[in-house]
This record gives C-alpha cells, sequence and structure tokens, in this order.
C-alpha cells in the first residue's frame, strides 16, 4: 500500500481506534531511527499503545519501513506478545498452571466466563473485558492466581474475582 493511501494526521480506522500517524512517524523515525533492525520493538511499542496491533498501522509501518507485510506478520504471530485482534481494557490471565489447576483455577475459569459472557480468548462487546489463561505465572504457592492487568490476585476463589471485576472500568 502505498503512503499517501494515508494522511498524515489522526484518522479513525474501522475498528474505532484512533490511529495517530504523526505520534506513529514519531515513533518510527526518531526514536528508532527507521532501522528495520529495530521492528520488534516498534511492534512492541504499537502493541503497548492500542493493545493489539491494528492492521492500517502494521500496513503504514510496512511501507515507511520498506518491510514486506509478511514480514511484520510473520513477527506479529510468532511471538505470543503481540495479537492481531482488538484486546479489551482489561486483560485477565487466569492462570491454569498444574499448582493452580489443582487449588481451583478451573471453577475461577468458568465463573468469569459465565459472569463476562464470553469464552477464553474473547473479549466482551463494550471492549472492557479480554480473558485468556496462561501457564504459571511464577508464584504457585499462592494458587490460584488470576492477573488484572498489572495486578494479581492470590489465593483467589469465584467469589473474590467477581465482586474484582467492578473494580476494573
Ligand atoms: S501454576 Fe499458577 S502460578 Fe504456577
Amino acid at each position: 500500500m502505498s503512503e499517501h493511501a494515508y494522511d498524515i494526521g489522526t484518522e479513525v480506522v474501522p475498528s474505532d481506534i484512533e490511529v495517530d500517524f504523526r505520534a506513529l512517524d514519531d515513533l518510527i523515525v526518531d526514536r528508532f531511527g527507521e532501522d528495520s533492525e529495530n521492528l520488534i520493538m516498534i511492534l512492541q511499542a504499537i502493541q503497548r499503545e492500542y493493545n493489539f496491533l491494528p492492521k492500517p498501522v502494521l500496513n503504514y509501518v510496512s511501507t515507511k519501513m520498506n518491510v514486506p507485510l509478511s514480514q511484520i506478520y510473520g513477527i506479529a504471530t510468532f511471538y505470543g506478545m503481540f495479537s492481531l485482534d482488538p484486546k479489551g481494557r482489561n486483560l485477565i490471565a487466569i492462570c491454569l498452571g498444574t499448582a493452580c489447576h489443582v487449588r481451583g483455577a478451573e471453577r475461577i475459569k468458568e465463573s468469569l466466563e459465565e459472569q463476562l459472557d464470553i469464552k477464553v480468548g474473547k473479549t466482551t462487546e463494550d471492549m472492557r473485558y479480554t480473558l485468556e489463561t496462561v501457564r504459571c505465572i511464577r508464584c504457585c504457592s499462592l494458587g490460584p492466581v488470576v492477573n488484572i492487568n498489572q495486578k494479581t490476585y492470590a489465593r483467589t476463589n469465584p467469589e473474590k474475582m467477581g465482586k474484582a471485576l467492578e473494580l476494573y472500568e
């Protein structure tokens, strides 16, 4: 896609994500010197900004850096830290590692799925929550554990997590 497909400035893309292409230019050119060696760090910065990698942004990065889109998608799909799907404002990660599993993590998972009316891997329609599972976050003695954004809920249960959800807009 040609660079001219985008007006430099702010544009609303179909997923209702507002992309600030001027800020994107600053990121690519000023911070990372348009160097394809820095592609992963650029994608990490984009992931942090949007909570996922929006397609129009990847198209723009491809054009701006003269890197094939297929190479960018290759990286985006290889590393688990990247997501091509929009995520909710709050990321809930239920640990289903062995220690948490034997202490009732499955019940927490089922309860959160029911309460949010979504399955693991999905995002609520209002984009408030994304529900995911992880395999051991290295605090097994505190299990079962659930992370919401940066906060860890230790020795938790379905009731506690149900209440915790209300804290996150
Ligand atoms: S199994 Fe859950 S923290 Fe290790």
